[in-house]
């Protein structure tokens, strides 16, 4: 099931002369607005200068919606974000399927670009499970954007598009049940992007091949399901001699559904287990992104894609298997699969030549009780590293939160029997530990972690309020743009 899509311009016209049926003036506290629809509206006190305000006017056949903005100087790309998202919403309501934003006067590219994120974040719908009502059918979707700019915002404008649109195909892959979003289903999206873009390769690999690598921890995870486990590795490459910088490596956990295993979750921790994919899918769209941005990097790829399920060829606690660097570990807790699948995974990206690494996983409850749905963990082993991954996050308002390593969390996830083991008794510092099980595997190679547990879904922004949120799409095509300029 694939997002929709939204048409997007940007012109120097007036908004009035747009084909727009619904247009959108923002207006920021102390300001005046020169249409006089909608200056009666502000005279009368109907509509305010607030920040979230709408007010609704119908002049010459067309909707004019009156946006208050706030203070001036407190506004960011974040409240943009969120403003386009309510008038996206009300514009829908009342039946607009084109909308026209006239850019605020004095701002330029950023908030041009947010606007069109927020408008299309807003826009996405998961609706293709249930019958349409013939007697109240839904509103009809928006299908087209217009923005009104004096200045040239059309690069951040098709960026801004093309992330949006990529976040939202994450999220239909989020939302997806796991019966239909099996870890198949996740390399066949995989596969059908790559055939999409010349300068996109992907290979995916089922149970023999992962067995046969030396990934025993990632096969560990899988043997309990009767779904194939697929490890897809996606490889960006631009045109000879257009990338610069490191090869980057981008690392997805895709538990497609987190039973738990043996050590089976309570029910009502297991219903949102669909979402344990999560990581998986943002990388993969992500990748996507980048290569129809044609951004100047070389990015690796690489998805752990599997079920944990327990049945009678589940691994037991206990069991202690080999991963693909050697280092072997103890399973005493199968519900700690993510740890597993990514420790191979991440080994996996640098034997396949990532220089610096992302990986983003749905990996601990901690990671959830300690930030909630507000920011990500960031736990990395490079202080470098780790102010580029932050500086992308704060561009594109998916917050991160640095978390400590520390060689008493190290010393936590030592095994007794074996070199590792997966899940320390106690829980203490639940997202401490599992990034220190991580960063064994990343060793000294730049690498920064994302706990997405909480902000992966239901992260309660306006414009991407229940179910995924494609969290961290819009950070790793950040990066990636960042890192390309860079050097
Ligand atoms: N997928 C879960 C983590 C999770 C929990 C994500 C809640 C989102 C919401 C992960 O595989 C898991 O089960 N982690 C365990 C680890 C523990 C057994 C060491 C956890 O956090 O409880
Ligand atoms: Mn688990
Ligand atoms: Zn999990």
């Amino acid at each position: 099931m694939l997002a929709r899509v939204m048409r997007v311009q940007v012109t120097t016209a007036a908004p009035a002369a747009t084909e727009a049926d619904t247009l959108v003036i923002g207006v920021f506290e102390g300001d005046e607005v020169e249409y006089p629809a909608l200056a009666a509206l502000l005279d009368s006190g109907e509509a305010k200068r607030a920040s979230g305000s709408l007010a609704l006017a119908h002049d010459d056949g067309r909707r004019w919606l009156l946006a208050g903005l706030g203070k001036r100087e407190d506004f960011t790309h974040e409240s943009a974000r969120v403003s386009a998202a309510k008038a996206a919403k009300r514009a829908t309501e009342l039946g607009g399927q084109h909308l026209c934003w006239v850019l605020p006067d004095g701002e330029g590219a950023t908030i041009a670009g947010a606007l069109v994120e927020g408008t299309i974040l807003a826009a996405y719908r998961f609706d293709g499970y249930k019958e349409k009502s013939e007697t109240d059918p839904p509103p009809k979707p928006l299908e087209e954007l217009t923005l009104c700019a004096q200045a040239d915002v059309t690069d951040a404008a098709e960026r801004g598009r093309v992330a949006a649109e990529a976040a939202n195909a994450a999220r239909a892959l989020q939302d997806t049940p796991a019966n239909d979003m099996t870890p198949s289903d996740l390399a066949a999206r995989a596969q059908q992007l790559a055939a999409e873009h010349e300068t996109l390769t992907v290979a995916v690999e089922g149970r023999e091949e992962i067995v046969a690598r030396g990934m025993g921890a990632f096969a560990a995870v899988a043997q309990g399901s009767y779904q194939e486990p697929r490890l897809i590795t996606l490889r960006y490459e631009p045109a000879e001699g257009a990338a610069s910088g490191p090869v980057l490596g981008f690392v997805g956990k895709a538990v497609t559904f987190d039973s738990g295993g043996l050590s089976i979750k309570p029910a009502d921790s297991m219903a949102e287990m669909k979402y344990d994919m999560s990581g998986g899918a943002s990388v993969i769209e992500a990748i996507a992104a980048i290569a129809e941005l044609q951004l100047p990097v070389r990015v690796i790829g690489v998805v752990g894609a599997t079920e944990n399920m327990p049945s009678g060829r589940s691994v037991r606690p206990g069991d202690i298997v080999k991963t693909l660097k050697g280092l072997t570990v103890e399973i005493n807790n199968t519900d700690a699969e993510g740890r597993l699948v990514l420790a191979d995974c991440i080994a996996y990206a640098i034997a396949e030549g990532a220089e610096r690494i992302v990986d983003l996983a749905t990996l601990t409850g901690a990671c959830l009780v300690a930030l909630g749905h507000t920011y990500a963990g960031l736990l990395s082993n490079d202080d470098d590293w780790c102010a580029r991954v932050t500086a992308a996050a704060q561009a594109t308002g998916e917050l991160t939160w640095r978390l400590p390593l520390h060689a008493e969390y190290a010393n936590l996830v030592n095994g007794g029997v074996g070199d590792l083991n997966n899940a320390p008794a106690g829980r203490l510092a639940g997202a401490s530990t599992a990034a220190e099980f991580l960063h064994r595997f990343a060793g000294d190679t730049p690498w920064a972690h994302l706990d997405i547990a909480g902000t992966a879904w239901h992260l309660g922004r306006e414009y991407a309020h229940t179910g995924g949120s494609g969290f961290g799409v819009r950070l790793l095509i950040e990066l990636a743009a960042a890192s390309g300029a860079a050097s």
